[in-house]
């Protein structure tokens, strides 16, 4: 390396730990999220049931400027929608296995111009494209209402996405 040159440090900046309280302050995380979102961008949503997927989906659906959508996807594979960009919603809960996602044109969606968000990610960790957001939601234990939430980039274009998040910190 040339003397004076600059050097370029590995930034914690990749992944995020917040603290939900309620319902709606995991919505409103997912709205301050949406608002960054752009086309490429993949979310993939981790947790168990009612761990609150579908409440930051809905968030990220408002801030994408997504009409009324938010409907739980479970029962139907996936909806489409048409806000800022076009956003595909999925979910795999009821998948029997990733040759289903597959069958609806998954592999289509990656390349899309659209933001992809996929609850139950953890389900078809093989076909997940190596540039994504993680968002895992847990349940804090002796909290009803209380989650922990973590956003982690893993590729340069989500890391990015983290970085500009100002989440009043
Ligand atoms: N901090 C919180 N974040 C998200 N949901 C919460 C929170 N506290 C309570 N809840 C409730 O938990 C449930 C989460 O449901 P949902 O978002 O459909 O979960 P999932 O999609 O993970 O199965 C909702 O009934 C919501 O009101
Ligand atoms: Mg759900």
């Amino acid at each position: 390396m040339k003397k004076g040159s600059p050097v370029m440090k590995a930034t914690p900046t990749h992944r995020l730990t917040v603290m939900s309280p309620s319902a709606d302050a995991t919505t409103s995380l997912g709205m301050t999220v949406g608002r960054r979102l752009a086309i490429g961008h993949f979310v993939a949503l981790r947790g168990p049931l009612g761990a609150g997927k579908t409440c930051f989906a809905q968030g990220l659906l408002a801030g994408l400027g997504v009409r009324g959508g938010g409907r739980s996807p479970t029962f139907i594979l996936m909806y489409e929608y048409e806000g800022r960009v076009p956003v595909y919603h999925l979910d795999a809960y009821r998948l029997k296995g990733p040759e289903e996602l597959l069958e609806v044109g998954f592999e289509e969606l990656l390349s899309a111009p659209a933001v992809v968000i996929l609850e139950w990610s953890d389900r078809v960790t093989a076909l997940l494209p190596p540039d994504r957001l993680e968002v895992e939601l847990e349940p804090v234990v002796g909290q009803a209402d209380g989650r922990r939430i973590s956003l982690t980039a893993a590729g340069c274009q989500h890391q990015v996405l983290i970085a500009a998040l100002d989440l009043g910190r």
